[in-house]
């Protein structure tokens, strides 16, 4: 796409990648995704992040169009090293031989072991908080560690009231549009979430000291522009977005559960439905994902604003099934808060599936729901009825929950 002036003298530079599914090698990216890189034409020429190696031409030809067809980096500012932003940097380096390039001292640690050759780059590590001048512009650094690497920073221009936000604030969304307002706002919100709960959820913590610390600065801002998808314009744009970050990071639950489950020969799925029944009794919204049918990052999507995530899975070699464990693992690393956990399956000698599934949720911190339902080989009343009655127990601890 050609680049787009954001601002005055300020260009998106990036691309647009329509056929991205697998975003970041674990996660789903169903509307594809972009990667935001940002060229600030002052007396420095400052470019703002790479992309991905895949869309260097795209990048170079933007970069050549914002510059009037004489292109020049005079700085590069590298706000984050994953190679989906870094993953040019060598070109461009080789290419416009830039006098500096800034990155805070955790980017300079993943520099040097992303790039083996880079001992002559002219690296400048900048402390959070410093700033650099630009010509007419200021550009401030401000570390956000941890959103979403160890390196991750922001670059605050204040005289123009515009952030570079790397990962923070984005979404995985391909389109020709550029701003946050020219897009439908329930499915901009959605996709937002959808990133959050797959990218940014484990450092929640992060999340409310970084929106602190903002706010603590009082930046004056009117445009944030995140290293993914589209930008927010305007300052009731960017105070949504800081709304709603600190929205996600607070994980307070809503009246809804999931029912994660796998199967054999569908007993385990015929006891999901039996579980669902119980918490619609209780006015409970409820998802049942199989697992065979979701992929774990839409899963998760699911289980960020959920109270409660029961699992259910046969018992398979004295264990459970492996797309269960799967789906286990990545919620684990996401380190989701708040929520009830309750676990079932069916087994047909040994019957270990129920023990390791409340191992593995209670492990995560959830306070656990019982007494979890096992069933051996097929469900008969007396198990749906187990199975509906701890449905009607989860959704009434729900509503507990939410009242208190
Ligand atoms: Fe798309 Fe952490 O980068």
């Amino acid at each position: 796409m050609k680049p787009v002036e954001i601002k005055k003298d300020i260009f998106w530079v990036g691309a647009v990648d329509w056929n991205s599914r697998d975003f970041h090698g674990y996660s789903l990216s169903p509307r594809g995704t972009t990667y935001n890189a940002f060229l600030v034409k002052d007396e420095k020429i400052t470019l703002f992040d790479t992309v991905k190696s895949d869309f260097y031409d795209e990048l170079l030809c933007g970069i050549a169009q914002a510059c009037g067809g004489t292109p020049r980096i005079d700085y590069l500012v590298v706000n984050h090293l994953e190679p989906d932003h870094a993953g040019c940097l060598d070109r461009i380096v080789e290419r416009f031989h830039p006098e500096k390039i800034f990155c805070s001292p955790m980017g300079e640690k993943a520099l040097r072991s992303y790039y083996h050759h880079s001992e002559s780059w002219p690296i400048e590590v900048v402390a959070s908080g410093a700033s650099v001048s630009i010509g007419k512009r200021t550009v401030q650094f401000i570390e956000t560690r941890m959103l979403h690497w160890p390196d991750n920073m922001l670059s605050y221009i204040p005289e123009d009231k515009i952030a570079f936000s790397s990962d923070a604030f984005g979404q995985n969304w391909a389109s020709t549009e550029r701003f946050c307002d020219e897009v439908d706002r329930t499915a901009l919100q959605s996709a937002l979430a959808d990133y959050y709960a797959n990218i940014v959820l484990p450092y929640s913590p992060v999340v409310l000291k970084t929106l602190d610390a903002l706010a603590g600065m009082n930046l004056a801002l009117d445009m944030l522009c995140p290293d993914h998808g589209l930008i927010w314009r305007g300052h009731d744009e960017v105070a949504y977005a800081l709304n709603a970050y600190r929205e996600f990071a607070l994980q307070k639950p809503t009246k809804k559960a999931v029912i994660v489950y796998d199967t054999m020969w569908h007993s385990t799925e015929k006891m999901a439905r039996a579980i669902c029944d119980g918490l619609a009794d209780e006015g409970v919204s409820v998802r049942i994902m199989s697992v065979k049918h979701n992929h774990h990052s839409a899963v998760m999507r699911e289980v960020f604003d959920a109270a409660a995530v029961i699992v259910g899975s046969p018992t398979h070699n004295n264990g459970i099934l492996p797309l269960v464990a799967d789906v286990l693992t990545y919620m684990k690393g996401l380190r989701p808060q708040n929520k009830l956990g309750a676990a079932f399956g069916s087994f047909g000698w040994s019957g270990e599936c129920v023990k390791i599934l409340t191992e593995h949720l209670s492990g995560m911190g959830m306070e656990m729901v019982e007494p979890a339902v096992k069933v051996k080989n097929l469900p008969g009343h007396d198990t749906f009825q187990a199975c509906f009655d701890l449905g009607k127990k989860i959704g009434q601890a729900i509503n507990a929950k939410l009242a208190s």
